[in-house]
């Protein structure tokens, strides 16, 4: 299904739902293809999901972890086993696969284990497949939620007039809909501030050229662009008024891993007394885990060796590719969560979240 990028209605960025599951196909947008073509994708099983993750044609913490509810969901729906036992051995299977993935993002292992923490309370299979179905939506639908509340509640950070810096994409692109730091940036906008966008270029995959650029413009929020290399000069020059970025996983410590580039914008805005916002919902932190115990994800060195396909360095040349890289708490200002705006020192205020979110049930992971 293709649909050129004139055709899409103005603001629709902000309303999408970027994933649904429709006649028993998971459905979603291709974002490798964007900005140029918006082609939609259906995926038939958690092969495909898998395969789609890996390949960054659905990315973005909270989408790949409503993509894995949908894989899971994909495998109930198919699935033959006239046993519950059997049935949940076919979904251990595709959890083990959707884990492999990509490994820094804890939002993929958070809906799996909301989802597989639960399987056994099952007597029937009919009942096990219509709860896995449900969970997925409800993920998913609770994921869009959040943000639309890390959107009101962060656009109080930002006054009429801001200059705010973003990277990579944390929009509705990255998420099940609405967005995380662009989320802030809309809800803003929608309470009638005039905010300006500088999107960093985001290499080697551009995100933020190809997927931050584009929801901005499709909502006619003013945005400029410039290449990583820029940050530095660009607040120095004082035309950043505040950063929002989003995450991919946070500790209890404060430590954020985000997309590569991430730290080094952070240390430009602490030197230059530039506040750093990090706008997450609680699927992207991880309470129990610790800096030894995050995995970044090293990818291909051809992703650096080459731009738009073509190489660009000597053949005999190698090159580094880590995709994600962690903030310290010093250098973050404050983190907007869906259960409000959390300040230093983090060990003190996300040690509450994590005791008020576990007794809620909130981050029930089964
Ligand atoms: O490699 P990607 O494109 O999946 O990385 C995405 C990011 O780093 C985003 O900033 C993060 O996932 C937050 S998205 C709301």
């Amino acid at each position: 299904m293709k649909t050129s990028l004139r055709d899409l209605p103005l603001g629709v960025a902000g309303l999408l739902k970027t994933i649904e599951m429709k006649r028993g196909k998971v459905v979603t947008i291709d974002q490798t293809k964007l900005p140029h073509r918006y082609v939609k994708i259906r995926l038939e099983d958690c092969d495909e999901v898998c395969q789609a993750i890996r390949e960054m044609r659905i990315r973005g913490a909270p989408l790949i972890g409503s993509a894995a509810g949908y894989g899971l969901a994909l495998t109930a729906h198919r699935s033959k086993s006239k046993a519950v036992t059997a049935m949940i051995k076919e979904l251990e299977h595709s959890a083990g696969m959707l884990m492999k993935t990509r490994p820094t993002a804890v939002n993929l292992r958070w809906a799996v284990q909301k989802i597989m923490g639960r399987v056994r309370l099952f007597n029937h299979v009919e009942d096990l497949r219509a709860f896995v179905l449900n969970e997925a939506d409800r993920i998913r639908d609770e994921d869009i939620r959040s943000n639309i509340v890390i959107g009101k509640t962060g656009a109080a950070l930002l006054k009429d007039g801001d200059s705010v810096l973003t990277h990579c994409n944390a929009g509705a692109l990255a998420t099940s809909g609405y967005g995380t730091a662009l989320g802030v940036i809309r809800a803003a906008v929608e309470e009638g501030k005039r905010i300006k966008v500088i999107a960093t270029e985001t290499r080697p995959l551009l995100q933020g050229a190809r997927l931050t650029a584009y929801e901005l413009a499709s909502e006619r929020i003013p945005v400029k662009l410039i290449t990583d290399s820029m940050v530095g000069h660009v607040i120095q020059q004082k035309l950043v008024d505040k950063v929002i970025v989003g995450a991919d996983r946070i500790l209890r410590t404060g430590h954020v891993a985000n997309k590569i580039g991430t730290y080094t914008i952070s240390l430009a805005a602490k030197a230059h007394g530039v506040p750093f916002y990090v706008a997450a919902p609680l699927s992207t932190f991880d309470f129990t885990g610790s800096l030894e115990s995050i995995v970044i994800e090293h990818r291909k060195e051809e992703e650096v060796l080459c731009l738009a396909g073509k190489r660009i360095a000597p053949r005999s040349v190698g090159a580094l590719n880590p995709a994600f890289d962690i903030t310290p708490p010093e250098n973050v200002t404050a983190i907007i969560t869906e259960e409000g705006v959390l300040f230093p020192p983090y060990e003190v205020t996300l040690s509450k979240l994590a005791e008020s979110t576990s007794s809620s049930g909130r981050m029930d992971t089964g």
